[in-house]
């Protein structure tokens, strides 16, 4: 199997207080068409790690290194990283007045593709996701995220993701605040996704997008370190038991 995200003995500190130590030597693998779970207490760096690999000006690694796709990408820029091939879903999604939803993703598909875009066959493929994930077509001409509610935030960047095709992408508690409805597109728009050559980190607190998805790894992270790996049984065990035995290991 071909390794796709290849993470070793990541050190990374917080930009703006040196001494704030976050990860803390951890090592990950994804493989190529692998679904991946990162759990975690509050606080224990699953953020910064998702962050991290997009090389945010936030955190700064102090050791270790990131490789994605075969190529060191610890110090490339975020719009690199982007352009190689990972997407990352942010807590908190901008808003950005004055550019619409559909022209947002015509300049991110440019940017990606470096081609010219057919717009009558781009929209046609943009309204068929949108049907496909329950959105109403009307959302394309909106100015991208400008007063839209936290739900419809999380289904647009879905919609980007389907629009970009990544080969990686990482999911920072996307599910947390999302009705039941939500859920089920952003469900929906990681089934569109999925392939055997691309694949997903979920970080998240709940089950409730996992198990609509073939997890292969669960992986429990504390301070900064990642101190157990199992399949998908091993997220049961945490909703039921919560962290309390792998904390205890870990002082
Ligand atoms: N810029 C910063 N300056 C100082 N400390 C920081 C900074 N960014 C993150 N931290 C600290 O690093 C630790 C890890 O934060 P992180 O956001 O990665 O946690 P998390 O695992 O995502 O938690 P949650 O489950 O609450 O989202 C926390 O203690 C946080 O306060
Ligand atoms: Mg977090």
């Amino acid at each position: 199997m071909k390794k796709l995200l290849d993470i070793k003995n990541l050190y990374t500190i917080a930009e703006d207080d040196h001494n704030k130590k976050i990860l803390n030597g951890l090592n990950l693998t994804i493989n190529e068409g692998e679904v991946h779970v990162i759990m975690g207490p509050n606080g224990s760096g699953k953020s910064t790690l998702a962050n991290t690999c997009f090389n945010s000006p936030k955190y700064i690694t102090t050791k270790g290194e990131i490789i994605f796709d075969g190529e060191d990408i610890t110090d490339k820029s975020p719009d690199y990283i982007s352009k190689k091939g990972i997407f990352m879903s942010f807590q908190n999604p901008e808003e950005i007045p004055g550019v619409s939803l559909a022209n947002f993703l015509k300049t991110i598909r440019k940017a990606k593709t470096n081609e010219k875009i057919n717009i009558a066959s781009f929209y046609k493929e943009v309204n068929e996701y949108m049907d496909q994930l329950g959105m109403d077509r009307s959302y394309a001409q909106r100015e991208l995220n400008v007063g839209f509610s936290g739900g419809e935030k999380k289904k647009t960047e879905i919609l980007q993701m389907l629009i970009l095709d990544p080969k990686l992408v990482i999911l920072d508690e996307t599910d947390s605040g999302l009705d039941v409805d939500a859920i089920k597109v952003v469900s929906k728009g990681l089934d569109l996704y999925k392939d055997e050559n691309n694949s997903i980190l979920i970080i998240t607190h709940t089950p409730s997008i996992i198990k609509n998805l073939k997890v292969d790894k669960v992986h429990i992270l504390i301070n900064g370190k990642i101190v157990k790996t199992g399949d998908a049984s091993l997220a049961d065990e945490i909703f039921k038991n919560g962290y309390k035995d792998y904390i205890n290991e870990e002082n």
